[in-house]
């Protein structure tokens, strides 16, 4: 094992993304001790974390990675040479969901995982930790372990789960005073020994009594757990939403009330245009497959439904558009505010807005997207759909000549516009739907818009 006398620990991290770039980068600055090598197969992404504009837009990132980068934090191509010099790896290589063969649709594509455990085999020269900090199914660690300890070189590799929960848009802050670190392991000694380690990393700046440890399988199935009940609130207060739309009930006091009830609390209450990002119909459908293959059907059908109630609120929001717009939306221009999956990100993935645009150029709207940070991600994401689509990081350009607006994203700036000005540049009779209930709706109303919320009656001046 090399290790430079400046340093007293080699980490590194396999996978330079959303986790493994900011996860990395927050351990460097409260570790100065230790040295933290990335490591990432994608040359532009290693060049783009070695720059001062970073592949992720995150808030706060770029201070933190630049107070490390070059003393103790670097981002390199050179993967053999990192694992060769490292004591403990994280790996956090992306695992969608598989597209093909046995579970397509559902299960885990362990792929790159498996390939990255292959590497790690072929350029290691002495024992190491290996820790899972990418989302895996429970068991994961049996099978890698199976692969890295089945070498000739006599060296033992000791798997550990490290699930992440950081959230993107505040991860820099859910790293730095994390709710909970959790720690999965083997009850063995080689297992508590990678334990230990695994701790005391943490230990330089999170309170002991938050980092907890557990067997292995908990670790991996709590993270796969933690983001399908996060999820399931969401799709419960949507299913709500619909039902206050039919009643007249307000949604958001609805949330008010229940959320005051301890038993319940206040977070995850916000009704939408349903959830997105990479990972939360990602894991769904992964417990739902792994429930499936232990002949658990009742258990699959219960979580699956979280991801259904959220095809059906994004669908329902179109739906409520076309209805509300005289029931077409053929060659009118609709103005889609923001297309990140949540505020503060450019991340894209299994954003609710991809649903939206594309059902809206489906019924042949002219659809004009607005977003500060998405819109490279917009372009990919829409470029094999036939229509017509305009993308500008300009809210006022994408709103003159539309018919509606339609809140995809609760990007703050879009409560302090000009609604004066884009209701005199738009037709009339001009809509607001307001997907995140982001603005508000009685000034909008008086100016003239009507106005559709989420789970409150629409305001219509017909
Ligand atoms: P990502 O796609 O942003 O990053 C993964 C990186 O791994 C990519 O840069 C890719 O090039 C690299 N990679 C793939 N195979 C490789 C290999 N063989 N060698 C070296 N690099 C390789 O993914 P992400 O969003 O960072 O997610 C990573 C994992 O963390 C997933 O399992 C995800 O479920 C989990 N997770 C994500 C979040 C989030 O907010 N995005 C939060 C918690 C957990
Ligand atoms: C989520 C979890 O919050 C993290 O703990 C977890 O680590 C991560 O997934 C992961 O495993 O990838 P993230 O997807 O980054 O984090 O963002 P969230 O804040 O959870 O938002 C997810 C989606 O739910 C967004 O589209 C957001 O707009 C939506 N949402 C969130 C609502 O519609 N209502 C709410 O009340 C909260």
């Amino acid at each position: 094992m090399k290790k430079s006398a400046k340093f007293t620990r080699n980490i590194i991290c396999i996978g330079a993304g959303y986790v493994g770039g900011p996860t990395m980068a927050v351990i460097a600055a409260k570790c100065p001790r230790y040295k933290v090598t990335v490591v990432d197969i994608n040359a532009a992404k290693i060049a783009a974390w070695n720059s001062n504009r970073l592949p992720i837009y995150e808030p706060g990132l770029l201070e933190v990675v630049k107070q490390a980068r070059g003393r103790n934090l670097f981002f390199s191509t050179k993967v053999d040479q990192a694992i060769r010099e490292a004591d403990i790896i994280f790996v956090s290589v992306n695992t969608p969901t598989k597209t093909f063969g046995e579970g397509a649709g559902k299960a885990a594509d362990l792929q790159y995982w498996e390939k990255t455990a292959r590497t790690i085999v072929k350029h290691s020269a002495s024992d190491k930790i290996i820790v899972e900090k990418s989302t895996l199914p429970v068991r994961t660690a049996a099978a890698m372990a199976r692969i890295l300890n089945a070498n000739d070189k006599g060296i033992r590799f000791e798997v550990a789960s490290n699930p992440e929960f950081l959230a993107e848009g505040t991860a820099v802050a859910d790293l730095e005073k994390p709710g909970r670190v959790l720690i999965g392991t083997r009850e063995t000694p080689e297992g508590v020994k990678a334990r230990d380690a695994i701790v005391q990393i943490y230990a330089n700046w999170v309170p002991r009594s938050k980092i907890i440890t557990s067997n292995v399988w908990s670790a991996e199935l709590s993270k796969l757990t933690a983001n399908a009940f996060l999820a399931q609130r969401i799709s419960s207060i949507n299913s709500i939403s619909a039902l206050c739309e039919k009643t007249s009930a307000n949604v958001a006091e609805v949330s008010r009330a229940i959320g005051m009830d301890d038993r319940i609390g206040p977070h995850f209450l916000a009704p939408g245009v349903g959830f997105g990002g990479s990972c939360f119909k990602k894991d769904i459908l992964n417990l739902v497959y792994i429930s499936e293959t232990y002949g658990l059907f009742d258990v699959a059908r219960y979580w699956e439904s979280v991801v259904l109630m959220n095809d059906y609120q994004k669908r329902r929001f179109v739906q409520n558009m076309l209805a509300a717009m005289f029931n077409t939306v053929a060659g009118k221009k609709i103005a889609l505010f923001g297309f990140a999956f949540k505020a503060d990100t450019g991340d894209t993935r299994e954003s609710p807005a991809i649903d939206v645009a594309r059902l809206l150029l489906e019924e042949r709207a002219l659809v004009a997207i607005s977003d500060p940070k998405a819109l490279d991600n917009a372009k990919i994401d829409l470029r094999a759909h036939p229509g017509s689509l305009e993308l500008t990081a300009d809210p006022y350009k994408a709103a003159r000549g539309a018919h509606a607006i339609a809140v995809c994203t609760e990007w703050q700036d879009y409560r302090a516009l000009d609604y004066r000005k884009i209701f005199a540049g738009m037709e009339k009779p001009a809509f607001i739907f307001d997907g995140r209930n982001l603005l508000d709706h009685q000034a909008l109303f008086d100016l003239g818009f009507n106005v559709f919320p989420i789970g409150k009656p629409g305001m219509k001046h017909f």
